[in-house]
C-alpha cells in the first residue's frame, strides 16, 4: 500500500484533515519533540500526518524552519512514507493573482531568507528544490502552481519583499523549504500544497488577516488535499473518482 506523509505546521490548519480522514492519534516520536501524529487509510492509501505541536515554555503552536524539520526527520523516520505532502496556508500577492482561499501546488520551493552571498553557499542558501512529481499533478488536477517561499518571518523586510517579487508567482510561509531540505536527503518526494490566508500587499495587517482567514483558508486546504489523494488513489489503483 502507498504511504504518505502529511506534514502540517498548526493544529488549526491540520483539524479540518485529521477529521475528514478519521485519522486517529498514534504514537508519539520522541519524548522531547513537540510533534504529534496521526494515521488512517483512505482508497488503499495508508495515510499519517504531523503537526508540530505546543512549545512547552510559549504555549503557541511551534511555527517555522526549526519545528519543521524535526517533524519532517521524526516522520520520515518512523513512517518510512513514499511521498510527502507538505499542506498549509501562506501569503501571496493580489497583484500577482493571489486571492484569499486560492490553493497552489509548489512547483518550486526555495528559502528566501537565507542569505550567503558566498561563493557556492549562496545557490545553497536559496535551496530552489524543483517538485517534478507536484507539477504534474497539478497539471492534471488544473491547480495553480507557485513558487514556494519560506522564511522565519510574518513579516517583510525589504530586502524579503524585493525577493519575492522577483518571482513569477511567489507565496510566502515559514516551512515548506525546511520540509524540502530534509526530504531531499532522504530522497522522498514532495508535494506542496498551500492555501492563501493573508495579501501582503493589503491595507490589513498580515497577523489580522491571517487570524481572520485561516478557518476559510483551511477548508480549501482540506478540499485540495482530498483532490490530491484522490488522484494518486486512482493513479495507484485504477479505480475511478
Ligand atoms: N502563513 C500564512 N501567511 C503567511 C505570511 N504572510 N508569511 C509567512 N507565513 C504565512
Amino acid at each position: 500500500m502507498k504511504k504518505i506523509t502529511l506534514i502540517v505546521a498548526m493544529a488549526q490548519e491540520a483539524t479540518p484533515l485529521i477529521a475528514f480522514f478519521d485519522l486517529q492519534p498514534c504514537e508519539t516520536f520522541t519524548s522531547k519533540a513537540t510533534c504529534r501524529a496521526f494515521a488512517g487509510q483512505y482508497k488503499g492509501l495508508d495515510i499519517s500526518l504531523v503537526i508540530n505541536g505546543t512549545d512547552p515554555h510559549f504555549q503557541v503552536e511551534c511555527v517555522g524552519t526549526e519545528s519543521a524539520t524535526i517533524a519532517t526527520y521524526q516522520a520520515l523516520t518512523h513512517f518510512q512514507p513514499d511521498l510527502l505532502i507538505n499542506a498549509g496556508t501562506c501569503g501571496a500577492f493580489a497583484e500577482k493573482g493571489g486571492e484569499i482561499g486560492k490553493v497552489y501546488i509548489g512547483e518550486r520551493i526555495r528559502f528566501f531568507d537565507h542569505r550567503i552571498p558566498m561563493g557556492d553557499y549562496e545557490a545553497y542558501g536559496d535551496g530552489n528544490f524543483l517538485c517534478p512529481e507536484a507539477v504534474t499533478l497539478a497539471q492534471k488536477l488544473r491547480m495553480p502552481l507557485a513558487t514556494v517561499c519560506t522564511g522565519n518571518s510574518l513579516d517583510m523586510s525589504p530586502t524579503d519583499a524585493a525577493i519575492l517579487q522577483q518571482e513569477l508567482v511567489p507565496v510566502k510561509e515559514m516551512e515548506a523549504a525546511a520540509v524540502a531540505r530534509v526530504a531531499s536527503l532522504w530522497g522522498t518526494p514532495l508535494i506542496t500544497i498551500k492555501s492563501i490566508t493573508d495579501l501582503m500587499d493589503s491595507n490589513q495587517t498580515t497577523a489580522e488577516e491571517f487570524m481572520e482567514n485561516l478557518a476559510l483558508a483551511s477548508q480549501n486546504l482540506k478540499q485540495s488535499v482530498i483532490r490530491v489523494l484522490d488522484k494518486i488513489a486512482e493513479e495507484s489503483h485504477g479505480t475511478a473518482l
